[in-house]
């Protein structure tokens, strides 16, 4: 386990993020509160991710997780710093990542097929070629029989697993997926771990993941960032020393079990002080 200050501090330059298939350097991010004031919500942020790594943000409700990987999407400018891939600026640029939203998102006036093609389509591929991969995914990890189906008939579960297939089409070699697992039963959601890490391993892409679930975090990952309480940075840095791949007996080794404490650890710190911090902010939004 390493402390976040080894890493995120001098290297911020466009030369060290050449090293890496993403590089965030010194991104932070204020709102506009309903008083006209900065509302803080992300704090400096700087790390650099490997191509082809697994790596989980876990942090309190509201720390900055979501607005984070809105910045790295391109679809929320920061108020400091950069996003890089490959060496290359591209704050602001939308398109590059596959980006799964914390809400699914499938349009209601689209079958669950043509959701699944929908990323394909929007990249210039010939809608009956999209839909055609999409049948095939869709056959391939179980909803083939609901091709035809529109989204309110699905249930909340099933809509996420498509939602989820739409991203990995959409076949970009980074993909930002932001709690993608949260609606699930525990049953489907180790299930759905399981696939995510075959294509994972069978792509190579390089997966920035969120997740309130330890577990899963310690499950799927090679490293997990916890982050503090809002406005949030990076506040320590954990490896997972356990080999892939991973297989369900991994989940009650000692070295699974002491990353899991761990987590838990920084993680009670910092949402207890998130609790304290709201009792604060409403406080003063009474009075603003
Ligand atoms: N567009 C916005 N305008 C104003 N404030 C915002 C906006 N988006 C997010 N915020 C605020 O920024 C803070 C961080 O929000 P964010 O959604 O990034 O948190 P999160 O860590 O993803 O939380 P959760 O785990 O609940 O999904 C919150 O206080 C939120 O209210
Ligand atoms: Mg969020």
């Amino acid at each position: 386990m390493t402390n976040s200050a080894a890493w995120s501090s001098s290297a911020a330059t466009a030369s060290g993020a050449a090293t890496y298939k993403v590089y965030i350097d010194g991104v932070s991010k204020s709102f506009t509160g309903p008083a006209g004031g900065d509302v803080p919500a992300l704090g400096k942020v700087s790390v650099g991710l490997r191509d082809g790594e697994f790596v989980t943000v876990v942090g309190p409700s509201g720390c900055g997780k979501s607005t984070l990987f809105n910045i790295i999407a391109g679809l929320v400018l920061p108020s400091t710093g950069r996003v890089y891939m490959d060496g290359t600026d591209v704050t602001g640029r939308t398109g590059l990542v596959g980006y799964m939203l914390q809400k699914d998102l499938l349009l209601p006036w689209k079958s669950v097929v043509e959701n699944v093609a929908l990323g394909l389509e929007l990249a210039g591929v010939r809608p009956a070629v999209a839909r055609e991969q999409g049948r095939a995914l869709l056959r391939r990890y179980g909803l083939g029989d609901f091709e035809r189906h529109y989204p309110h008939a699905l249930s909340g579960g099933m809509r996420q697993r498509v939602a989820l297939m739409r991203t990995l089409l959409y076949a970009k070699d980074v993909l930002l997926l932001d709690e993608p697992f949260g609606a699930l039963d525990a049953q489907t959601r180790f299930i759905m771990q399981q696939w995510l890490l075959d294509v994972w391993q069978e792509n190579k892409r390089t997966i920035l993941f969120i997740t309130h679930d330890v577990d899963e975090a310690i499950f799927l990952s090679d490293r997990v960032f916890i982050m503090s309480s809002r406005p949030g940075t990076i506040k320590e840095e954990c490896e997972v020393p356990l080999e892939r791949p991973r297989t369900l007996d991994m989940l009650t080794r000692p070295t699974f079990t002491a990353v899991k404490a761990r987590l838990f650890a920084l993680l009670h710190d910092e949402s207890m002080r998130t609790l304290t911090q709201q009792d604060t902010l409403s406080a003063a939004e009474r009075y603003a």
